[in-house]
């Protein structure tokens, strides 16, 4: 039973943001009530490409002091597709102003869960400041344009850090991802400073491997990875190909931790495809909570969210993108049910 009173920034975002943070956060009233869990106090806020069309401003300056004053930020989705150049991106506003350097991306294999690939258990830390996504672009005359490709050792450093103190946790093996043929300055620097955080951690095995390669073997051979260490835009495909292994983006969470600030939030987009037909899977925002919860200290409601969420892949219902036919509220009812009480 936790004493606890955390208030937590909520920004849903656009398309199925909202459909699977509002199952998410029913199943943490839920827990509060039933289990003992940690109380909430939930404030949402609006952000993203819907905001930006009715009030020009995609991520507004209140929005990031309140992220900043509360105990942890909560995100759904933002479709970046539709923002114009000049909108602010939420996703970097939050990445530079919450000075966070990594995602962390858990994929693992689930009982009852068939997967073509063999079983999983990685996690896949993405730097997510720089690299091609720096948004330093130009054109070249009309028929040319250009992306800069920034990495500096800081970032490089810091992401390192944070992927082998991941494996010192699990099963001591980290994998640094380059393209070191084609990239040779950028991931020479990556690398040489991942290779320099790697002589602190003795006991974790540290290999390199090009990203095609690591793209390939993550399918054909999952379970030689532990974790998986890569820059920007290599670390937004893998990451997708782990979740893709493990059963797909509707179980794929992820955290983003700095040494002040914090933000959660699924692995997925704003799913325009299937967005407004509550049938989006929300266990990636689920299992975001718990992920949240563990950040908060609340490991005993963090284990507690796993574990149901665990039971209803065991057990069904499923939604689509699982070979079933529930929707969001069905799956939202079962994770419920399944939570133990205290
Ligand atoms: P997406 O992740 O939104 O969807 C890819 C495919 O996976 C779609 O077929 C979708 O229906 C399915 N899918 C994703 N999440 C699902 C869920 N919870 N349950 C069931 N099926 C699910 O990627 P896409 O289509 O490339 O991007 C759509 C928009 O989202 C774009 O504007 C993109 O920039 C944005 N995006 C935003 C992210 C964020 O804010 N963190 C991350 C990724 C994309
Ligand atoms: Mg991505």
């Amino acid at each position: 039973m936790s004493t606890n009173n955390f208030t937590i920034c909520v920004l849903p975002g656009d398309g199925i943001g909202p459909e699977v943070i509002g199952s998410a956060r029913t199943v943490l009233e839920s827990l509060a009530s039933k289990a003992g869990g940690p109380a909430l106090t939930f404030k949402e806020y609006k952000a993203g490409a819907d905001e930006f069309e009715r009030t020009g401003d995609s991520f507004a300056p209140s929005v990031l002091e309140a992220g900043k004053a509360a105990d942890a930020v909560l995100v759904g989705a933002f479709d970046v597709a539709r923002l114009p150049a000049e909108a602010t991106q939420p996703l970097h506003a939050l990445r530079h102003e919450f000075d966070v350097h990594a995602s962390v991306r858990p994929a693992r294999s689930y009982p009852g869960l068939d997967s073509s690939y063999g079983p999983i258990d990685v996690v896949v830390v993405r730097e997510v400041t720089e690299g091609i996504y720096s948004g330093i672009e130009y054109s070249a005359g009309p028929d040319a344009a250009c992306s800069v490709r920034v990495i500096t050792r800081q970032a490089s450093a810091r992401t390192a850090d944070i992927a082998f103190r991941q494996a010192s946790q699990r099963r001591r093996k980290v994998t640094a991802v380059h393209k070191l043929g084609a990239l040779k300055l950028t991931d020479s620097l990556f690398l040489e400073a991942v290779g320099d955080i790697a002589k602190n951690y003795p006991d974790v095995e540290f290999e390199t491997r090009n990203v095609d390669a690591c793209a390939l073997e993550l399918i054909r051979h999952p379970g030689e990875f532990d974790v998986v260490l890569a820059t920007n835009t290599f670390g937004d495909i893998l990451s997708d190909v782990a979740a893709g292994v493990a059963g797909g983006l509707g179980l794929a969470p992820s955290s983003c931790i700095g040494a002040r600030w914090a933000y959660f939030e699924p692995v997925h987009g704003t799913a325009p495809d299937i967005a407004g037909k509550g049938i989006a899977n929300p266990l990636a925002a689920i299992l975001s909570t718990a992920l949240m919860l563990r950040y908060l200290g609340e490991a005993s409601a963090a284990d507690t969210i796993d574990r149901a969420v665990e039971a209803v892949i065991a057990n069904g219902p499923r939604t689509g993108d699982l070979g079933g036919k529930a929707t969001t509220a069905d799956i939202t009812a079962a994770v419920i049910d399944a939570i133990a009480p205290a």
